[in-house]
């Protein structure tokens, strides 16, 4: 007999909360930033999906092929009863998870959308009555608890949103997934790669503005829920490839000499005109990267699967029998920090 459950780990002042702080510490940075979990209100949820169909993003895709392709073979080599998923959005592509995990007990998708998490939740229910779903709302970056659920799991995640943490971030996300784990669980990474910068920026940058949209809907995010006086059409989108780091980092560019109030934060920020203010980054990897940072964060990396024409990877990986490297010094947060 199939369930669904949701839990909310956000109590909505928590929320309140934190997005106070996160704006308020980002627009008095310098350059100012805007931390990306906010863009993933119902409206920045649906606009992502459309981002996942349009022609120049390619990543959904890619990941897709690689998962139709080894969804058995990841299912023979983790045998796991538990799928937890990080970021879960849509579940779309990880029905050829479910799928092919014959012994699958329990799906845990954890998102901070509710709406993203109630819709699949609905959808996945009727199609897999033999499942129990218990999804998660809550922020993947802070301590999470999971529920006890039989083993072994597998923790996704999906979709190459670890390239949108800084290095730092990302290090300390991987090890708090590796101090979930149990020796015979397994995380499988989907990571965008490397590539032509044409093909790049077209994926965030798209002919139709979808791209656009969903980047101010992070401003729309903050006007509603804090009062905020941004004019998303004062504001232009750009994605920028930064070779140095290799990365996508997305701006939003004032287009006039403004100032705009927060009186609930009794915050008044000016911009000049061509002043960017930052909202996302989406790191591109090559394996050699992916299995060190792996390998720092505790884990050894076991399969690497990639696309037709290598534009995608999927990381199979499983806790290390050796200790954890010690984090290397050199790798500190290089844009704003607390
Ligand atoms: N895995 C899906 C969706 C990727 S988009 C796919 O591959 O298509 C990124 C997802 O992560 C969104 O659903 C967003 O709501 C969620 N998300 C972003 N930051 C988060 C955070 N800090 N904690 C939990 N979920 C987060
Ligand atoms: N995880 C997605 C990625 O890095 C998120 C994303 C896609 C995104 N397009 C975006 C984030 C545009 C901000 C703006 O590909």
């Amino acid at each position: 007999m199939s369930s669904f459950h949701l839990t909310r780990t956000l109590p909505e002042d928590a929320t309140e909360a934190a997005l106070r702080a996160d704006v308020l510490h980002g627009l008095t940075c310098s350059p100012t930033t805007l931390p990306p979990k906010w863009f993933y209100d119902a409206h920045g949820s649906m606009l992502f999906d459309k981002i996942t169909e349009l022609p120049e993003y390619y990543p959904t895709r890619a990941e897709r092929e690689i998962l139709a392709a080894q969804a058995p073979e990841i299912a023979r080599a983790t045998g796991a009863r538990t799928l937890v998923e990080l970021g879960s959005g849509s579940s779309e592509k990880t029905r050829l998870l479910l799928d092919a995990l014959p012994g699958l007990h329990t799906y845990l998708p954890v998102d901070v959308s509710e709406s993203a998490l109630t819709q699949a939740g609905h959808f996945l229910i009727s199609e897999r009555p033999d499942l129990n779903i218990h999804a998660l709302l809550a922020d993947f970056t802070a301590p999470l608890h999971l529920p006890h659920t039989p083993g072994p799991r597998l923790v996704a995640f999906l979709g190459g949103t670890i390239g949108n943490l800084l290095p730092a971030e990302r290090t300390a996300f991987l090890t708090s997934v590796r101090a979930w784990l149990e020796p015979s669980d397994a995380l499988l990474l989907g990571t965008d790669l490397v590539k032509d910068e044409s093909v790049l920026v077209a994926a965030y940058d798209d002919a139709a503005g979808v791209t656009a949209e969903f980047n101010k809907n992070v401003l729309t995010v903050v006007n509603r829920e804090l009062g905020a006086h941004f004019d998303p059409d004062a504001f232009t989108h750009i994605a920028l490839w930064d070779a140095e780091h290799e990365w996508i980092e997305m701006r939003l560019r004032s287009r006039t000499e403004q100032t705009v109030k927060t009186p609930a934060l009794d915050l008044a920020v000016d911009f000049t005109e061509g002043e960017e203010l930052r909202t996302e980054i989406s790191a591109k990897f090559h394996e050699d990267g992916v299995r060190s940072e792996l390998a720092a964060a505790g884990f050894d990396l076991m399969r690497w699967f990639t696309s037709p024409g290598e534009l995608y990877g999927l990381a199979l990986a499983a806790p290390s029998r050796s200790a954890p490297a010690l984090r290397p010094a050199a790798d500190r947060i290089t844009a704003c920090v607390r």
